[in-house]
């Protein structure tokens, strides 16, 4: 059934698409004609790129462990999808054991340097925002590698393998990549790094046409042979601390040699019949996932209500946990507890729901929200089961398309703008905005604040899914309304992932509902009716064509199909699960 109505979309889709083209080898680059949700018996990977979920599916067939799934996965989607993620950014990684029967938060985001302070962009956001200056110290590779010390069953080497092999013989460009090319047009041609390897002859890379990046397989492959040090101890990183350097950087060797990985206790909440795991800060994705579905748990008639009123609840929540989030930060600098236990705690949320009226919405003071809003950018999200139901859900990025649009001459690497997630103070004072967040700003080995979401649902102690998002700073809300459209709405796993999104930042006070004709031509437009009735309760609505990209993989837990799995990529970048 569900099989059905995918490929029924898929054909609906090849038969409406303008841009279409059935025999251009840009359909098949970017995996266009093949399901965007399976059903599977024993395992699942739903990556935002097909290749990276085969590679993972294939893992999981030898016998691997979701984390060796999630180790091979990712390192392939930082070169495939090099705009979102890569050994140069950073990640959150749930891990589900059910051997165990635990749930681990790896916090392996990109931390500040030594060198950093407080005022270093003295109020310079264009320094902040790209350029080596902007780069933080990256955690992904010994993030995963940690994780695969402790529940790896497949040889590291044999995982890192593949994407050694791709960044070598090149992949072909996929159109979502080519949409993110061009969005970063003038920052890839003025970096030499860059332009050797998405430029040919001057231009950009078409779709279809195949990238390689030589140094970053040369890369990869010691890092297959040699693990993490090589990386955080060895020749890798001196080069890349070179290279970072010669471009008016700040990161040193003794950045990379103290990055420690933080093995965090995960957020839990029991809402709506089930046990969700989240990530904790410096993420705010768990705790204002949390915060929204604790304040909508309490009506009694969720699952029955109007579209509209449903849009209307869901955006007064989001906007109140987005007032609230920008009080957290990095726990290990900052006092969070008592925010924290409010957005986690049921009486808070009873106390915040009375805040929402059906009939209107509010200005963003309304809220309580004291500062502005983090607007961060890009990622990747992957959701893993395998076949012993141990789960990950990993959210990786190295922040905006490309990250500081720098990429170091001797390692292939791209670097993070991760820097760019701190708030800084301001010089001029606007009235129009609120005041930056001082429990985000910047210092010395600290941690910036995130949208990132990755989630693993349970009920009745069995594993019921997994979820996560990417897409800066509306992750958090693309995230809840896939599981809302799913756990409440009774859609199955692809129509909630296909649902239009809505959006809101509180700041500026607008909704942005989702129009986006997407690269591969597909549209997504949320409905007059849920946007009439909107402004009618006086939101503010915009069109926004861009989103987020969410995976999803569900267990069914009753019925003759007790036990299967069924995996989703979101058809907006055109990625494909991959299962056994
Ligand atoms: C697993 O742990 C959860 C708490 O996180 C608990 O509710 C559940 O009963 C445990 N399941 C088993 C089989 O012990
Ligand atoms: C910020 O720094 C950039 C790069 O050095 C410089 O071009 C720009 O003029 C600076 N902007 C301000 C407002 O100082
Ligand atoms: C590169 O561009 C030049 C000038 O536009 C052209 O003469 C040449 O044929 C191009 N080479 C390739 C390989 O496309
Ligand atoms: C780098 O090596 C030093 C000295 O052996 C060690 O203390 C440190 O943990 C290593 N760093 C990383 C990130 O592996
Ligand atoms: C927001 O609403 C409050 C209460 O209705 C009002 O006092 C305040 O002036 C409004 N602020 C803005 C910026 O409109
Ligand atoms: C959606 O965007 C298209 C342009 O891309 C525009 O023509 C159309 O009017 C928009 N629809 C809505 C409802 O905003």
């Amino acid at each position: 059934m569900l099989m059905q109505s995918s490929s029924i979309f898929l054909w609906l889709f090849v038969i409406l698409s303008p841009c279409f083209d059935r025999s251009s080898a840009t359909a098949a680059a970017a995996g266009d004609r093949m399901p965007a949700s399976i059903v599977a018996r024993h395992g699942v990977v739903a990556a935002d790129h097909g290749l990276c979920s085969t590679i993972g599916r294939d893992v999981l067939k030898e016998g691997g462990h979701a984390v060796d799934a999630a180790v091979a996965t990712a390192f392939c989607l930082g070169v495939v999808n090099p705009a979102s993620s890569g050994i140069g950014g950073g990640a959150f990684m749930l891990v589900h054991s059910s051997h165990r029967n635990t749930t681990e938060a790896y916090d392996m985001r990109e931390t500040a340097p030594l060198r950093a302070s407080k005022n270093m962009y003295a109020g310079n956001r264009t320094l902040k925002a790209s350029g080596a200056l902007s780069a933080a110290v990256p955690g992904e590779v010994i993030g995963l590698e940690l994780a695969w010390k402790k529940y790896g069953r497949m040889p590291w080497a044999r995982l890192v393998r593949p994407s050694v092999k791709i960044a070598q013989d090149g992949f072909p460009v996929s159109r979502y990549l080519h949409m993110q090319m061009t969005a970063s047009e003038s920052g890839i041609l003025a970096d030499k790094g860059l332009r050797h390897v998405f430029t040919s002859n001057g231009s950009l890379l078409k779709p279809g046409t195949l990238c390689r990046n030589i140094k970053l397989s040369e890369t990869l492959k010691i890092i297959s042979n040699s693990g993490a040090k090589a990386f955080y101890n060895g020749s890798i990183g001196l080069g890349l601390i070179k290279d970072i350097a010669e471009a008016g950087g700040i990161l040193t060797r003794e950045d990379l040699a103290s990055y420690t990985v933080k093995v965090r206790e995960a957020i839990v909440v029991d809402v709506m019949g089930v046990k969700i795991f989240g990530m904790p800060p410096p993420s705010s994705g768990g705790a204002a996932l949390a915060l929204m579905l604790n304040m909508l748990e309490q009506y009694r008639d969720l699952s029955s209500i109007s579209d509209p009123l449903m849009a209307h609840r869901k955006i007064e929540s989001l906007k109140t946990a987005f007032a609230l989030r920008m009080n957290l930060g990095d726990p290990d600098f900052v006092d969070i507890e008592d925010v924290l236990k409010d957005m986690l705690s049921k009486s808070f949320a009873k106390r915040m729901k009375m805040l929402i009226n059906d009939k209107t919405t509010f200005n963003s003071s309304h809220y309580g929200g004291r500062w502005n809003q983090l607007y961060d950018h890009g990622t990747s999200h992957l959701s893993i089961v395998d076949k012993d139901r141990n789960a990950v859900s990993m959210t990786s990025t190295i922040n905006a398309y490309f990250g500081s649009k720098f990429l170091s001459p001797s390692t292939g690497i791209i670097v993070n703008n991760e820097m760019d997630d701190f708030s800084i103070p301001t010089t001029n004072i606007s009235t129009s905005e609120p005041p930056p967040a001082p429990p985000n700003f910047i210092a010395a080995g600290k941690r910036p604040l995130s949208s990132m979401t990755p989630t693993i649902i349970f009920k009745d102690g069995k594993l019921k899914g997994v979820v996560g998002a990417s897409g800066g700073a509306l992750i958090i809300a693309g995230t809840t309304q896939v599981l809302l459209g799913h756990l409440v709405r009774g859609k199955d796993p692809l129509s909630s992932v296909l649902a239009p999104r809505l959006y809101h930042q509180l700041v500026p006070n607008v909704v942005q509902y989702e129009n986006w004709t997407v690269p591969s031509g597909d549209v997504f437009e949320v409905g007059a009716e849920i946007r009439e009735s909107l402004k009618r309760k006086g939101h503010i609505v915009q069109g926004y064509g861009g989103g987020t990209i969410c995976q999803f993989v569900v267990q069914q837990l009753t019925g003759p199909n007790a036990g299967q799995l069924i995996g989703v990529s979101d058809p907006r970048k055109a990625g494909f699960p991959a299962g056994f």
